[in-house]
C-alpha cells in the first residue's frame, strides 16, 4: 500500500490546484508558510479523488501510466484514497484556521456530491445542460475555488478579494472541465496521458453529447439510445458518435463555452491588486483551454 500511495501522490500531475493556492497567497502578500500546508492538502484531496474516481469509471490510464487500479486493484486504490484524504485533513488541521477548514471540508462534501450526481445521471439521455454544470461545479470546480479561497483567506485578504479568488477558482474549474470533457473525444491518449473515449464507454452525458443530443434526428437518436442508455455498443461506434458530434458542431459550441468560462475567470480577478502573480492566474485562464485548440 506503501508503494500505491507514493505511486498516486508523487507520480506527477500538473499540480494546478497546489499552485493556485500558493499563487492566491503569495499575490495577496501572504509571508507566512501555511500556504504550503494547504496547497499540499488541497493536491492530496485531488489526489484521493482520482484514486476513488479511477475505479467508480473503471478507467486504465491516467498520467501516462496504467491506474492504481489497473496495477494493483480497487480495494488498494480505495483505501489508499481514504488515506490520502484522511492525511489531507490532518495536514489542514495544523493551519489551526477555522474558516479554511470550513471551506475545504465543504469541497471535499461537494466533490463527492458531484460524483453521485454524474453516477445518476449517466445513461441517461434527459441530462441537460443545467445538469451538467451542477455535475462539473461539484466534482472539479468546487476543489478549484476552494483552493484559490483558502490562498486569499490565509492571506488575511478582504472579503471582496476571497470572493473574487472564489469566483475565479469556480469559473477556471468549470472551463478546465469542459475542456477535459473535449479532449475526452478530440484529444488523442498520448497528450492528455488518458483513455479517450472513456466517457463515451462510461455512457456520460458530458457537454458535446447533450448538445448532440439536444440536435439529433430519429436515426441518431436511435443511436444515442442504444450506446448510451442501452449500453449496447459496437466496433466502430465511438467513431459514429464522433462524426454527429462534429456534423452538429457539438465540439466547436463546447469549446466556446470553455472559452467563455475562461474569460469569466479572467475577468472575476480583474479589480483585484495588478501584479505578476495576478497575470499568472490570467495566463492559468488561457492554459486551461489552449489544449483545445
Ligand atoms: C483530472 O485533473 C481530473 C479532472 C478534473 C478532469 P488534472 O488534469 O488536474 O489531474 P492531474 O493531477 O494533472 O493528473
Ligand atoms: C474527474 O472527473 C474526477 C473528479 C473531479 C473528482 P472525470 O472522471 O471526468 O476525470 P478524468 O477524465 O477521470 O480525469
Ligand atoms: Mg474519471
Ligand atoms: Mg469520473
Amino acid at each position: 500500500l506503501l508503494v500505491a500511495m507514493r505511486y498516486s501522490s508523487l507520480g506527477g500531475g500538473k499540480r494546478l490546484r497546489p499552485m493556485l493556492t500558493l499563487a492566491a497567497a503569495r499575490m495577496l502578500g501572504y509571508a507566512g508558510g501555511d500556504h504550503v500546508k494547504l496547497a499540499a492538502t488541497v493536491e492530496f484531496i485531488h489526489t484521493a479523488t482520482l484514486l476513488h474516481d479511477d475505479v467508480v469509471d473503471e478507467s486504465q490510464r491516467r498520467r501516462g501510466r496504467p491506474t492504481a487500479n489497473l496495477l494493483w486493484d480497487n480495494k488498494s486504490s480505495v483505501l489508499v484514497g481514504d488515506y490520502l484524504f484522511s492525511r489531507s485533513f490532518q495536514l489542514m488541521v495544523e493551519t489551526g484556521n477555522l474558516r479554511v477548514l470550513d471551506i475545504l471540508a465543504n469541497a471535499s462534501a461537494t466533490i463527492a456530491e458531484g460524483e453521485v450526481l454524474q453516477l445518476t445521471a449517466a445513461q441517461d439521455l434527459r441530462t441537460d445542460e443545467g445538469i451538467y454544470l451542477k455535475v462539473v461545479r461539484g466534482k472539479t470546480a468546487a476543489l478549484f475555488a476552494a483552493a484559490t479561497e483558502v490562498g486569499g483567506i490565509i492571506a488575511g485578504a478582504p472579503e471582496a478579494q476571497v470572493g473574487a479568488l472564489r469566483d475565479y477558482g469556480d469559473a477556471l474549474g468549470i472551463a478546465f472541465q469542459i475542456a477535459d470533457d473535449i479532449l475526452d473525444y478530440g484529444g488523442s491518449d498520448a497528450v492528455i496521458g488518458k483513455n479517450t473515449g472513456d466517457d463515451f464507454r462510461e455512457r456520460k452525458l458530458t457537454l458535446p453529447v447533450i448538445k448532440a443530443v439536444a440536435r439529433a434526428d430519429a436515426e441518431e437518436r436511435a443511436f444515442w439510445e442504444r450506446v448510451i442508455e442501452k449500453g449496447d455498443q459496437r466496433e466502430g461506434d465511438l467513431s459514429q458518435a464522433l462524426a454527429i458530434l462534429r456534423r452538429h458542431d457539438s465540439i466547436a459550441a463546447s469549446r466556446d463555452e470553455a472559452l467563455a468560462w475562461s474569460a469569466r475567470a479572467k475577468a472575476a480577478i480583474g479589480n483585484l491588486p495588478v501584479n505578476e502573480l495576478r497575470d499568472t492566474l490570467s495566463e492559468l485562464a488561457d492554459f486551461v483551454v489552449r489544449r483545445l485548440f
